[in-house]
């Protein structure tokens, strides 16, 4: 009998308009193009702006667009995965305020939370729901607000995040294509090198946490970066010769944009040359759960049926995994 996979049959997203460029951070902190530039690879981000709008206002026309390209209506969803570290609010979970806003009114759902390997974690959760038979569309959103948790005082995170929001659309497959393989890997011991300090239940808010700016991303870049530099590179490799993948088997990387030199250690690592890896960090920088799927929006165009693409990522947590996927239809 053949093997039913979940592929991803479609991808759609949605970025602010507004774009908070290296030139303009130089008039809020102390840095300046060139050392962003060198150091990260990001040129801009997107920002959204407005009263009362959270990662849902994004996810929203994500997940209108990617219904419209597909052709089906909102009421033939049954599951939303949500991946997120800005939810609209800690409860109830976006995925159903997502759900309501575009009519998904026969789907469950639920938020994951696995910092910036959130989609992928989202992907192989949705993938086993499509396997196992009882679900048959499944939508997987990566959406963050991140300029809603970062100090635009501090350097050090402020040039690296931004906002946006991509989903993409899974249903079984029995073609051979779709998710072939994952690693998904998590190291608690990792926790207070990237966090978010208050907010939780451990530390509620309080006029103190305020005053220490506690509800802002705390990120010990350097540690972090030694971390997602061996780990990303590492469990890249692992997929490929799990999966006897050569560099030449591979089309694609696409890898969680946190920082070019972190995306070129992977890509040196598989052995797979820099014409094959999805990079948009220029011009969105790390909008954390929606890197990856970002990537897939914006070379949707040049994917064949049958490409062979690896996934990987590294975030706060730790967490950190890959997904060896074959891709299910040609362009348009
Ligand atoms: O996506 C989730 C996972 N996150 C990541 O993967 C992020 C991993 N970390 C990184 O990408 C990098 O560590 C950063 C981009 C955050 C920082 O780059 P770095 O090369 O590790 O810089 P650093 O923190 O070691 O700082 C080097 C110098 C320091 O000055 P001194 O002490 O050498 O005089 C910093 O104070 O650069 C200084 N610096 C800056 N200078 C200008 C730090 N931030 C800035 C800035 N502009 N924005």
């Amino acid at each position: 009998m053949a093997r039913t996979t979940a592929a991803i049959t479609a991808v759609a997203s949605h970025v602010p308009d507004y774009k908070l460029t290296n030139k303009e951070l130089e008039k809020m902190v102390d840095t300046n193009d060139e050392w962003i530039t060198s150091r990260t690879g990001i040129k801009e981000r997107r920002i959204l702006k407005g009263e009362n709008k959270g990662s849902t206002e994004m996810a929203k026309h994500a997940v209108n667009k990617l219904l419209e390209k597909r052709g089906i209506g909102p009421e033939e969803i049954d599951l939303v995965i949500y991946c997120t570290v800005t939810p609209d609010q800690i409860f109830p979970a976006s995925a159903n305020i997502v759900s309501h806003k575009t009519g998904m009114i026969n789907a469950f759902g639920y938020d994951l939370n696995a910092a910036c390997s959130g989609f992928l974690y989202g992907l192989v959760t949705g993938s086993k729901f499509i396997e196992s038979g009882t679900h048959k569309k499944v939508v997987i959103i990566g959406s963050d607000k991140m300029s809603s948790i970062v100090d635009y005082e501090d350097r050090a995170t402020c040039i690296i995040f931004g906002d946006g929001a991509a989903a993409v659309l899974l249903e079984p497959t029995e073609d051979g294509t779709g998710i072939l393989d994952s690693i998904l890997r998590s190291d608690g011991s990792g926790q207070e090198f990237l966090h978010q300090k208050a907010g939780g239940s451990e530390r509620p808010p309080s006029a103190e946490t305020i005053a220490n700016k506690e509800h802002y991303i705390y990120q010990e870049g350097k540690t972090v970066f030694k971390f997602a530099v061996s780990n990303m590179a590492d469990v890249s490799y692992e997929i490929m010769q799990k999966n006897d993948l050569t560099a030449e088997d591979v089309a694609w990387l696409v890898p969680h944009q946190a920082n070019l030199r972190i995306i070129d250690a992977t890509a040196n690592r598989m052995g797979v040359g820099k014409d094959k890896v999805m990079i948009n960090i220029d011009k969105y920088g790390n909008t954390t759960n929606a890197t990856i799927p970002l990537c897939l929006v914006d070379w949707e165009h040049q994917l064949h049926k049958g490409d062979n693409i690896i996934l990987a990522a590294f975030g706060g947590g730790f967490t950190w995994g890959s997904v060896y996927l074959k891709w299910a239809y040609d362009p348009a």
